[in-house]
């Protein structure tokens, strides 16, 4: 995904937008680049990232040019898909005559058949991307309709296949700027009378505004000369709804903290707290869920149940598919939202007894919103488990729960997962509760989800202890992560970190199936981190960690609080807290975010920013 960012009014913009870039650095870090609409034209400055240089070094750039007090600026940060990352695919992209300039978010899927157009019609592409066609399609319609811009813009988004958001600058229009949405997310506000603000997300206006608008698939906003026009694809005036931006500028630094992963991995205890504040209870009805309950009876008519993410959230799905057979006894099944395509899912299912739960922290990740609508095409209604307030996922489902977790910014998902397992195990209480668990049950269970924020100090206070085991392990090229039961979903979590932040290729393999091939690995020394909970498959544990040191491994043992039999048995031990497995993958998960947040600063990477990565996957 990218970032894109604007600013129209009366205050000299480049500074302005320049912050919204950092701010929106999350959404992509490989390109930066500003457009400033000035009296002698357009200016603009961009950039492909250094490897050694982060967003200061940009910033420097910027400084040395005279935008000679531009009030009218667009802004972009980078995630390259189509052409490499380099200063020419960077955006602001231009047309032939560089009067018209834009940022873009999304991906053109007709692509093809637009660069013959332009070409056959004389145009000189400069970069690989299909952002530029954009502006050199403009650029044509223009010419087409005697000059007319704003006709112009209309008639070449119609022609335009796949998700974008666009913001637009003219040479000729000092003070027009045309946001477009269609896929990509875009929001916009008046910060002051007739100054406004447009951007991918609400991050960079939060500071300035908290009432905005959210723009719609298939909404465009021209804002010229202190005004904004909202209107359709198809030139009809509209009212885009308003919405209150939420979040705080505090939520948006680190401060205290070398890095956002650290601080979004300190503040789970409270973060979870607010996931469950005001929703479970030790006494009837233990549960409210304000954003299920309008579909529960539709949700208790169900005996078939998916769990479907990306990435971390698919291993969140996993746990809640676990929870839902375990404790509610029926069918569930987790499915990558890139797969749900590819494999008949739905087959055999009734649809109206069927409901899958969709996942996602950002709220926009592209093979999820495929998979939505696939799904919901067959007549299976979808339910949200979504950070994001009022993102596309949100917005595509019909009823759901909030992580309520604040902004994630670090790439690496860390509070967002072990709120989507706390969550599901609110899901597994609320469905419980009126399926199958005795009152009984449900205070239990009920306690145990109240326990989780305030056990996770535990963790912490071993940090130290974890960073000292990072740094004996900063020169392993790989290592090896065994679980059983639910914690084949914490390992496969502890590896998608140590991959993702660390570049450690990290083996997980579930603890049964290692003797089938994966211990050829084991070498005297080999660094193994075992999930070795105090529960029903304990006893299995013991015998294959017992199957490793066999051969010399070094096994790093994630124990139980009170079990010394295992904490003897294991070379080095990180305690966790007594919970019931489901729940203990959550204090485990922490222990993993952690170790892969020290090994990463250890080898001496930006763990915040890891390579090739962006925080929302919004390609297909
Ligand atoms: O925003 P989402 O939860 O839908 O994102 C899904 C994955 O892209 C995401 O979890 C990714 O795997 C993280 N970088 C993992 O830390």
């Amino acid at each position: 995904m990218c970032g894109i960012v604007g600013y129209v009014g009366d205050e000299y913009a480049v500074p302005i937008v320049l912050e919204g870039v950092e701010k929106q650095e999350y959404r992509g870090y490989d390109s930066w680049g500003i457009g400033a609409n000035t009296e002698g034209g357009i200016i603009i400055v961009k950039h492909k990232k250094p490897d050694d240089q982060e967003f200061d070094w940009f910033v420097e750039r910027v400084m040395r040019v005279d935008f000679c007090s531009s009030r009218n600026a667009i802004g972009h940060n980078r995630w390259a898909t189509n052409g490499e990352p380099s200063d020419i695919n960077a955006h602001p992209q231009t047309d032939c005559t560089r009067k018209i300039a834009l940022v873009h978010n999304g991906t053109i899927e007709n692509y093809r058949e637009l660069k013959d157009f332009l070409l056959a019609r004389g145009h000189i592409i400069k970069s690989e991307t299909d952002s530029e066609l954009i502006a050199h399609l403009i650029e044509d319609m223009q010419k087409q309709n005697g000059g007319n811009i704003r006709s112009a813009i209309i008639k070449a988004v119609n022609q335009l296949q796949g998700a974008f958001s666009l913001l637009i600058m003219h040479a000729d229009h000092p003070t027009l700027q045309v946001a477009v949405k269609k896929g990509s997310p875009l929001v916009y506000a008046e910060v002051k009378p007739s100054c406004f603000m447009v951007a991918s997300s609400p991050l960079p206006i939060i500071k300035y505004a908290r009432n905005g608008k959210d723009i719609e698939d298939g909404q465009i906003v021209f804002i010229e000369n202190g005004k904004a026009e909202e209107l359709s694809f198809a030139d009809e005036k509209i009212k885009i709804n308003p919405i209150i931006f939420e979040g705080t500028e505090e939520e948006l630094k680190h401060e205290g903290f070398p890095h956002f992963m650290l601080k979004e991995i300190y503040e789970q205890p409270c973060k979870l707290g607010e996931t469950i504040a005001g929703r479970v209870f030790t006494h009837e009805p233990f549960i409210r869920l304000g954003g299920v309950e309008p579909v529960l009876p539709q949700l208790l008519a169900c005996d078939q149940f998916f769990f479907i993410g990306s990435g971390t959230s698919y291993r969140a799905a996993m746990l809640g598919a676990w929870m839902f057979k375990n404790y509610l006894n029926v069918r569930a099944q987790a499915v990558q939202a890139s797969e749900v395509g590819s494999h008949n899912i739905l087959a055999g299912c009734q649809p109206d007894k069927t409901v899958a739960f969709v996942i996602s922290q950002s709220g926009e990740t592209r093979d999820l919103q495929l998979a939505i609508e696939e799904i919901q095409a067959k007549g299976v209604m979808c339910l949200g488990i979504v950070n994001v307030v009022g993102s596309k996922i949100a917005r595509m489902t019909k009823a759901g729960t909030y992580l309520r977790v604040g902004p994630e910014i670090g790439v690496a998902s860390t509070k967002a997962f072990t709120a989507m397992v706390l969550s599901e195990a609110m899901l597994t209480l609320l469905l419980g509760r009126h399926k199958n668990m005795t009152r009984d049950e449900c205070i239990t269970f009920a306690n145990q989800i109240l326990a989780v924020p305030g056990c996770l100090e535990l963790i912490f206070q071993q940090a130290d202890e974890i960073q000292t085991l990072a740094k004996s392990m900063v020169d392993q090229s790989a290592l090896m992560l065994l679980g059983r039961g639910y914690h084949y979903a914490t390992i496969l979590e502890g590896a998608l970190k140590m991959t993702e932040v660390a570049y450690i290729a990290a083996v997980p393999e579930l603890a049964g199936e290692m003797k089938h091939g994966p211990i050829a690995l084991i070498k005297p020394k080999f660094p193994v981190i075992v999930v070795a909970a105090k529960d029903g498959l304990r006893g299995a544990v013991i015998q294959n960690i017992m199957e490793i040191q066999a051969r010399g491994a070094f096994v790093i043992g994630i124990c139980t609080n009170g079990d010394e039999e295992m904490q003897k048995l294991v070379d080095k031990s990180i305690i966790i807290p007594d919970l019931p497995s489901h729940l203990a993958t959550i204090p485990a998960a922490v222990v993993f975010q952690l170790l892969a947040y020290y090994l990463g600063v250890e080898r001496g990477y930006n763990v915040d920013k890891p390579r090739n990565l962006a925080k929302a996957v919004t390609v297909g």
